[in-house]
């Protein structure tokens, strides 16, 4: 078998305790475990003269993690100003938001290159490479240019939107080119494939695209909830609880994820059935992300500002109906936290996929399961139809689920926590990686 090659922006560094938030760790972790393979990306760190460096190389059982550094400006305008204060909102539809410069495109293109630069010298000719993510479009093409031969396949973990909204980039019908060099383009939904074979079609390209839902470790997953529950921090939790239902929220801090409309739905509930008022707790564990781009700022604002209000509105001398926090915990500790919740709410306004509400079902007791409560906008909802499916826009509608949820009879709970634990089990990571690594190892060479 040929070693894998998985490049992708961020790498997650294989020595410390806290990993990165977001899918794409979670599911590239499982696809290199146990395989020959090379991680190749950003080292997350900056600095100020680049022109001399060389790939840092660790090698952690079978994976050679190789990450580089950027330069200030190569952080804010690649990383900060075109993926994700560009192409992140427009993949998830937030055209509003959006700001284009040439000057960042410039930038962006010149990271790809320095990407292939680096990359190059440490491929092998039997590697097949795997490219991930909307930070790097142009890599497979900058690649081809310098000559590589390899199989070269493309996953993109957040949504791929109609050409109507892609087209607001400027540079759209280029990068949708560029994609062209790849031999598999992979997205998470059916939806994401419409979307981008529509854009080709339309751009005169003769390629399409294929999905492949993107899973968890459920077995693993669930073993660390297990563990956890013995954990200070978890009984900690639990203590503090005092016999109230938790009702958790973990997302990272992004506008993308629905945390605003989740407080408040949450307030509308408090207000619309106040019986619960007193007996549930809202923990939302948010770690703070692309701190320097503007719309992040405003939210980070925006949620201290809601939570401080619903706090100070309907709370109590012993008793806060949220409990919102920005630090990060470590992976094994919010497994814990999943599993001696009563309800998990998850109301992204768009998102590629969502381990969240997979990792909530896994990490749950099958003998008292609780329930998920998941927008119909995030990619994990055509899979998880036995959710309490709310749209994320519609306070009301949060308000009625999440009632609907803590009183919820315990037969009913367990009969949709089993058909939602069947889909987990069935898609995992390790299938999702497979399935797309031996497609992408049957095409046939591109001319
Ligand atoms: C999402 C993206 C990933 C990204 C992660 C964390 O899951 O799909 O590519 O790495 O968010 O975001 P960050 O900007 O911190 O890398």
């Amino acid at each position: 078998m040929s070693r894998l090659v998985v490049v992708s922006n961020r790498v997650p560094s294989p020595r410390e305790r806290t990993q990165p938030a977001g899918g794409l760790t979670v599911g590239v972790r499982d696809a290199v475990r146990g395989t020959e393979s090379l991680w190749f990306g950003w080292s997350g760190q900056q600095r100020a003269d680049i022109a001399k460096q060389k790939p840092d190389l660790d090698r952690v059982d079978s994976v050679t993690y190789a990450t580089i550094d950027l330069t200030h400006e190569q952080y804010e305008r690649f990383y900060e100003n075109f993926a994700n204060g560009l192409l992140w909102p427009l993949c998830h539809y937030r055209i509003g938001i959006i700001e284009f410069s040439r000057e960042d495109l410039q930038v962006y293109r010149e990271v790809n290159d320095m990407f292939a630069d680096h990359l190059v010298p440490l491929l092998r000719e039997d590697d097949t490479i795997w490219i991930h993510d909307y930070h790097l479009f142009p890599l497979g093409e900058a690649l081809r240019k310098r000559g590589v031969k390899a199989k070269i396949g493309f996953f993109l973990h957040i949504p791929f939107p109609p050409w109507s909204v892609m087209r607001v980039l400027p540079c759209a019908a280029q990068l949708l080119h560029e994609l062209t060099a790849y031999d598999l383009i992979g997205v998470q939904t059916e939806e994401d494939v419409r979307n981008l074979d529509g854009c080709f079609e339309i751009c005169g390209l003769n390629k399409r695209a294929y999905h492949f839902p993107i899973g968890i470790d459920p077995a693993e997953f669930a073993e660390q909830a297990v563990q956890s529950v013995m954990a200070p921090e978890v009984k900690r939790l639990k203590d503090s609880l005092r016999g109230r239902k938790l009702i958790i929220g973990v997302d990272r801090l992004d506008y993308s994820k629905g945390i605003p409309e989740r407080f408040h739905g949450y307030e509308v509930f408090l207000n619309r059935y106040p019986e619960h008022k007193g007996e549930v707790v809202l923990l939302q564990v948010t770690p703070v992300s692309r701190a320097g781009v503007g719309s992040y700022q405003e939210l980070r604002r925006e949620l201290d500002e809601l939570a401080g209000h619903i706090n100070a509105m309907h709370g109590n001398f012993d008793w806060s109906p949220i409990r919102y926090l920005t630090q990060s915990a470590p992976r094994h500790i919010l497994a814990g936290f999943h599993r001696i919740a009563d309800v998990a709410l998850v109301t992204p306004l768009r998102d590629g996929m969502n381990l969240v509400a997979k990792e909530f079902i896994a990490a749950q007791d099958e003998h008292d399961p609780g329930a998920l409560i998941l927008s119909y906008l995030a990619g994990a909802a055509p899979e998880m139809p036995e959710a309490l499916l709310v749209n994320p826009y519609d306070a009301e509608d949060i308000a009625d689920a999440l009632h609907e949820a803590l009183s919820m009879t315990p037969k009913e709970r367990k009969r949709r926590w089993r058909v939602l634990h069947d889909d987990v089990t069935r898609n995992t990571a390790s299938n999702w990686s497979e399935t797309f690594l031996d497609m992408l190892r049957d095409t046939q060479p591109q001319a």
